[in-house]
């Protein structure tokens, strides 16, 4: 625990953060708990423990700040009773709501944006130096010259921690900061600022460390991914040429890239990932809705029929990928017949799955300027379960043509069944990833977490593939070939 009157670097420090959000609040927390790690703060798991208590925070949907708001309510007896620990909100609330979170959450000391988070170390150490409350943000969209703007939203990738992945052997690289797009209900352009592509020498020298690590498994990350481009001179470079690159790297088996945007996802990019084995097989691409007045007044730029006709390119170019989708129900002026459009395209396309939300009406956008929030909660949230039970049945129905066959998959860990059981074994439950993205889980040792096997599929539920590791490739231990029967016989 820290001691009094020590300069604060060099004290041990002990540290909790916990995360909201998508894949880029996971990765920048993985940043911070880095860099806090190299001036000697230690990750604990329960805040009481903790000197300093990040939360890493997310906007996108009024729930989803609510939740952080309960939190730092419940935290307020903490610092009440010991003044000393550092409560900190980081993330894209802290560039949203900025000083008003101090008002609503008066037990804050320190806030900072996603484009600021390598301050979060001298900030930390400012706040127990006596300085008071510390706030670092990025520039809004309209503050300033545009490179002040880029610049202010900055990121600190190079720092990579693997105790900090829920596994050493999956990774994201972030290749894509911020967004343009600006659909009328996100706040992103907002919290992230200006869409700018980081450099490929940047991204390939961030895939070696990963690489060397021993990740096996990289994600590409970026708002819109497949729009990244990053001009040197008279070259430009895209997704397609960074997957090459990539893909070259030993040691890594598997390159994911996420969110994909419709119009982006051209011909020259399908081909390439048809043409690199280590691609998954495996697209989230968000249609939102299936209506082209509802799409107009999101401003998505892009018709349904364009989307079908992305459908049909992926469908030509990489015939047994999984596609995903995200939908948002009840949107301004969303009526019962623009709705249908969304139920005929989830039919229509079978994506794999779809996160499906309600709309949540996020002030500072667009929508909120000039759009009502007019379809009643109560609408919203019938239509948000019909579209989930439709999707569900169509990745039921899907899952079910994998019984019978063999797949590669990834292994990730224990499934969650088998960590809530507590029970260790020598064989116990897996769970893992195919190349098209979908679970399997299936027994096996834990040596095999990390490794790519084949695993023969005996059934399939709306979520999960199960099925059993196809014989002759696990150690003698604990699985031995029963030739006669081609079977697994555990020992
Ligand atoms: N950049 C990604 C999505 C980022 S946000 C893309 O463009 O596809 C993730 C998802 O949250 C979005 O795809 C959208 O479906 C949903 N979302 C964003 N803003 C929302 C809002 N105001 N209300 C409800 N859902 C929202
Ligand atoms: Fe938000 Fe649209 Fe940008 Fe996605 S593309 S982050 S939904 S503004
Ligand atoms: Fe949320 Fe920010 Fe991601 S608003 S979804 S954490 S980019």
């Amino acid at each position: 625990m820290p001691q009094e009157n020590l300069p604060a670097n060099i004290m041990p420090f002990y540290l909790y953060l916990e995360t909201y959000g998508c894949q880029m609040n996971v990765l920048d927390s993985e940043m911070v708990v880095a860099s806090l790690r190299s001036r000697d703060y230690q990750l604990v798991d329960d805040p009481l423990a903790a000197d300093a208590i990040l939360i890493n925070t997310c906007s996108i949907r009024e729930h989803a700040e609510e939740k952080v708001y309960s939190v730092l309510g419940k935290l307020r007896r903490l610092k009440q009773e010991h003044p000393e620990k550092v409560i900190g909100v980081l993330g894209c609330m802290a560039q949203k709501d900025q000083q008003r979170i101090f008002e609503r959450a008066p037990s804050v000391d320190l806030i900072v944006g996603p484009g600021q988070l390598s301050q979060t170390g001298v900030l930390i150490d400012r706040v127990r130096n006596g300085e008071g409350r510390q706030m670092a943000l990025s520039l809004g969209r309209r503050d300033g010259p545009a490179e002040s703007i880029r610049r202010s939203h900055e990121t600190f990738d190079p720092l990579r921690d693997p105790q900090m992945r829920p596994t050493p052997f999956q990774a994201y690289l972030r290749i894509q900061i911020g967004c343009d797009k600006f659909c009328t209900y996100c706040v992103v352009p907002m919290t992230r600022g200006p869409e700018q592509g980081r450099s490929p020498a940047e991204i390939l020298a961030e895939a070696r460390v990963l690489a060397d690590q021993g990740c096996r498994e990289i994600t590409l990350l970026g708002q819109t991914v497949n729009s990244y481009r990053y001009r040197e001179g008279d070259r430009t470079t895209t997704l397609a040429d960074l997957l090459a690159l990539i893909h070259e790297i030993e040691g890594i088996e598997r390159l994911k890239f996420v969110t994909n945007y419709p119009k982006d996802m051209t011909v020259p990019l399908l081909q390439t990932v048809r043409d690199l084995p280590k691609c998954a097989r495996y697209l989230h691409v968000p249609l939102q809705s299936g209506s082209n007045r509802i799409l107009q007044r999101m401003k998505r730029g892009y018709t349904v029929e364009e989307y079908r006709e992305m459908m049909h390119r992926i469908v030509e170019w990489l015939p047994d990928a999984a596609v995903s989708s995200d939908f948002i129900v009840g949107f301004s002026g969303e009526t019962d017949q623009d709705f249908e459009g969304s139920v005929q395209m989830i039919q229509e396309c079978r994506f794999k799955n779809s996160f499906i939300f309600k709309y949540s009406q996020r002030p500072g956008t667009k929508a909120a300027q000039l759009l009502p929030d007019d379809v009643p909660d109560q609408v919203k949230r019938l239509r948000n379960q019909r579209l989930l039970a439709l999707q569900d049945a169509i990745s039921q129905e899907d899952n079910q043509q994998f019984v019978g066959r063999d797949v590669e998959v990834l292994v990730e860990g224990p499934s969650k069944a088998a960590e809530k059981s507590g029970v260790e074994g020598p064989v116990l439950q897996l769970t893992g990833r195919t190349p098209c993205d979908r679970i399997v889980v299936f027994d096996g040792t834990r040596r095999l977490v990390g490794q790519l096997v084949h695993v023969a599929i005996d059934d399939g539920t709306t979520h999960t593939l199960i099925g059993h590791v196809v014989t002759g490739q696990v150690g003698p231990e604990l699985f031995t070939l029963d030739p006669a029967a081609e079977t697994i016989v555990r020992t």
